[in-house]
């Protein structure tokens, strides 16, 4: 049963995103996320063009920190080294300790698969399987028993509110509802670093701003960290420290506002 999920209450809560982001002084927790000296190219026609110059970047327990640059400055590139997705040409991504680069493959796919989730700015559902199916899916390639796997795909779920969809095939679903599936799978277990590509760009402002309170709860309830690439100022709001990546060198944008 879904006793503690309140549908209306994701409408009816009207928060400032501003407003809450500037009461959220808590001290940084342990570093999930570290990025040292990150550097990146790729080919460009028959030359080589680097796009990030040497990226330094922690997250913390508990905190979401969301990445803004133009179209093409190497979002992308940066959140896919961020989850061990591709390796970077020089530096290395750190996550709960663990130089991905220094791990077997076998180990660096444990690690990705226990402890983060990538959303992709296409959220990749898998149409033939039903929305409870695809949470579950994670777990059961990681050898978890069924009924275990499916108990806690429900739990996702019920988190982001749409528990009641379990049993429908992603086709069926709204933009907003796919979003909030894709988030309940790369959430699901116990990872607790997200690392997510634009997570409302093809959504409108209200799911936008729902997937976003979603997000932010479970950095404040669950201490996951976040790291989010977005253009949409309204989602920067919601962060605990926005950085900004031109010409492929990132600016800690709070820190230059600062007084
Ligand atoms: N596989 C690739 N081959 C060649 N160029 C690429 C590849 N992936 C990305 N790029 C280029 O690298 C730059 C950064 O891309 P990307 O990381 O996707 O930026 P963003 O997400 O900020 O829009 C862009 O100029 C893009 O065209
Ligand atoms: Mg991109």
């Amino acid at each position: 049963m879904t006793e503690t999920i309140d549908p209306t209450e994701e409408t009816q809560v009207s928060e400032d995103p501003t407003e809450s982001s500037a009461v959220r002084t808590t001290v940084p927790g342990r570093t999930v996320l570290r990025l040292v000296d990150v550097a990146a190219s790729v080919l460009d026609g028959r030359t080589c063009r680097s796009i990030l110059h040497g990226i330094d970047l922690e997250v913390h327990e508990g905190e979401l920190v969301v990445l803004m640059g133009p179209s093409g400055s190497g979002k992308t590139t940066l959140l896919r080294i961020a989850a061990g997705l591709d390796r970077p040409e020089r530096g290395m991504p750190v996550i709960d300790g663990e130089h991905l680069w220094l791990l077997s493959p076998v180990e660096l796919a444990d690690l990705r698969r226990g402890s983060v989730g990538y959303v992709e700015q296409r959220w990749n559902l898998l149409d033939s399987l039903t929305v409870v199916e695809n949470v579950s899916l994670p777990l059961e390639l990681d050898g978890v028993a069924r009924r275990d796997s499916m108990r806690q795909a429900m739990a996702a779920l019920e988190d982001v509110g749409i528990a009641e969809l379990a049993r429908q095939f992603p086709s069926e679903l709204s933009g907003g509802e796919q979003q909030r599936a894709a988030i309940a799978r790369s959430l699901v277990g116990s990872r607790h670093l997200l690392v997510a590509d634009e997570p409302t760009g093809a959504l409108d402002a209200l799911t936008a701003e729902s997937v976003m309170r979603l997000i932010r709860r479970r950095c404040d309830e669950r201490g996951i960290a976040a790291l989010l690439a977005t253009h949409d100022p309204a989602v920067a709001g919601w962060a605990d420290r926005v950085v900004y990546l031109r010409d492929g060198i990132l600016a800690d944008r709070s820190a230059q506002v600062a007084p």
